[in-house]
């Protein structure tokens, strides 16, 4: 039998659009590019979330000499946030971008690695988050079940 998946989200043009928490996320994450440690890529990504506890925490993109050992700006937040606040969870991430090579006016899309620990981390604390997608500039995405980006993901309550 034919089985549908279907995906929603928000599109947004403009910062200014979008909720007051969730564009100081953003701007923040944007801004945050400048810390990447990306000298090999030469393509800065920066994460912000806003955790359960009112926290807000940050991840770049670091890289490495031996180039698998790098990891996304998505991952590294998640590690800080479970270090710092391990009781919390992320609600809503904004991941943001500035490539040194080409323009940062589409909105990125976290790669397949970590939207699989996006929903190792949504399993783990049992709720669902948020993600904010944008450049610098141009049209912002606002997925409201960051789980919706990987269908039929492999879980825990599998193994
Ligand atoms: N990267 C991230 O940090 N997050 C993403 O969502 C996509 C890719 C990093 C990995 C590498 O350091 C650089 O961007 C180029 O792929």
């Amino acid at each position: 039998m034919q089985q549908q998946y279907q995906f929603n989200y928000q599109l947004f043009q403009h910062i200014q659009e979008l909720a007051e928490s969730d564009a100081l996320l953003l701007e923040k994450a944007r801004i945050n590019t400048k810390l990447a440690y990306a000298p090999y890529s030469q393509f800065q990504v920066s994460a912000a979330a806003l955790l359960s506890n009112g926290e807000i925490v940050f991840g770049t993109n670091q890289e490495n000499a031996s180039y698998p050992v790098g990891i996304c700006a998505e991952r590294s937040l998640l590690a800080s946030a479970s270090v710092l606040f391990p009781q919390a969870h992320v609600v809503t991430m904004a991941i943001s971008y500035q490539s040194l090579k080409g323009n940062s006016n589409k909105p990125i899309s976290p790669c397949g690695m970590c939207r699989q620990a996006i929903i190792e981390h949504q399993t783990r604390y049992g709720h669902t988050m948020r993600l904010i997608l944008s450049g610098q500039t141009g049209q912002i995405f606002v997925i409201e079940n960051a789980a919706a980006l990987l269908p039929l993901a492999f879980i825990s309550k599998e193994i």
